[in-house]
């Protein structure tokens, strides 16, 4: 991507822009490669203002041009990114993005953020490729030959299905980030003050207490919710600065509990933790007898992953998921919707829902800025 932040490449874009970034998202589901005469037919302007745009989103990094037999265009993260933010954005569930990510995983990019009341929030965005996902190639069966665009249909496919664990497990009490959103690629919830369980290593004050949580909340979640988080360790569980109260993020791998492997993910789960208890603080639970609390009374799953999933969520949600939130509708009723969205008239093409930075994070990065010697004359 280009050096500038996410943010000011989104606030740089026009609804001209927005308009043929969406376009050329909807046209993912037919071309891998959009031919720029689709897009300037589908967005309904001329051929120079569409190819001014196409230029422009090209140097934000939102598009990528490709020349083979035709000339066409695709949608990269970061295009897509802008889309999902402008959506958050008109929808009012954010108002402000940190100009740098908080952390960049193997998975996802991680912004803070906060709502127009002020709440502090996370967004993550979801990004497949990187490592691979092994839950979407079992998905192939809803998916079918309808998606080409695979990184694109995987990393919506991750938010979705992160953000169902959180919805699941949060209205069961266990704890995790509070679930706010998720458009497309992207989950939002609530900030937790923290640091993970690998950073705060021996600073614990009451270790028991917080493996107790830990415990109880994979038991809730095996139990009740009828789930498996399946990566969980230290990395994953992120412990509160102001009342050392454990949550566990990171949840788009979750598998049913009728799940055939699921009692093997269950026991890496508590492994891992226990593990960690073990070595850093001398705290021994058996794995074995930890397993068995949790599992007692539950017959242990025998389920192929695929029917594992439509028996827990039915067909039509989980369709929902692999293919996303617009798949049932034609492309005609989707280009009609875009045109309601981005319609312009006059001065109304430079109006679009502004996305502000992060006040503090933008102070510190002009105080950092401030201070270094390279600064360029006026
Ligand atoms: N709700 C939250 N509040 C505060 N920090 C968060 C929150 N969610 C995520 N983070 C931070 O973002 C990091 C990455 O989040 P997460 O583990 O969900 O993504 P990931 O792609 O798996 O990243 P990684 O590869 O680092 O595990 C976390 O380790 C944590 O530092
Ligand atoms: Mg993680």
């Amino acid at each position: 991507m280009s050096v500038k932040s996410l943010v000011a490449a989104y606030n740089e874009l026009t609804k001209l822009d927005l308009r043929i970034l969406r376009v050329i998202e909807v046209a993912h589901r037919k071309y891998e490669w959009v031919p720029i005469e689709v897009i300037v037919k589908w967005s309904n302007r001329s051929w120079e203002l569409v190819s001014k745009s196409l230029k422009k989103l090209n140097a934000l990094g939102m598009v990528i041009r490709w020349k083979g037999n035709y000339t066409g265009y695709r949608l990269t993260y970061t295009g897509y990114d802008a889309l999902a933010l402008h959506t958050l954005a008109k929808r009012g569930v954010i108002e402000r993005l940190s100009p740098t990510p908080l952390g960049v995983g193997k998975e996802s990019d991680v912004y803070v953020a906060e709502d127009p009341a002020g709440n502090k929030l996370v967004v993550k965005f979801h990004r497949l490729g990187r490592t691979s996902f092994r839950q979407t190639r079992r998905f192939r069966i809803w998916v079918g030959d309808r998606r080409h665009i695979t990184w694109l249909y995987e990393s919506r496919l991750s938010a979705h299905m992160e953000y169902k664990a959180l919805v699941m497990t949060y209205n069961a009490e266990v704890h995790v980030p509070r679930p706010v959103s998720v458009n497309r690629h992207a989950v939002v919830t609530y900030y937790i003050e923290s640091l993970r369980l690998i950073e705060v290593k021996r600073g614990l004050s009451n270790p028991d207490d917080v493996l107790g949580t830990i415990l109880d909340d994979v038991a809730t979640t095996y139990r009740e919710v009828g789930i498996v988080h399946g990566d969980l360790s230290e990395y994953n569980v992120l412990i509160s600065l102001e009342d050392e109260t454990p949550y566990i993020i990171d949840w788009p791998q979750w598998v049913p509990r009728t799940y055939r492997n699921a009692i093997d993910l269950l026991r890496r789960d508590l492994e891992n933790i226990l593990k960690f208890f073990e070595k850093e603080y001398d705290i021994h639970v058996d794995l074995d007898i930890a397993l068995k609390c949790i599992t007692e009374g539950i017959e242990a799953g025998e389920l192929e992953l695929e029917e594992a999933f439509e028996k827990m969520l039915g067909t039509k949600e989980l369709r929902e998921y692999v293919l996303g939130e617009e798949s049932e509708e034609s492309i005609e009723k989707a280009l009609d919707n875009i045109e309601k969205e981005f319609s312009e008239t006059g001065k109304e093409e430079q109006e679009k829902v502004k996305m502000k930075v992060l006040e503090k994070e933008k102070q510190e990065t002009e105080k950092s800025s401030d201070s270094s010697d390279d600064n360029p004359a006026p």
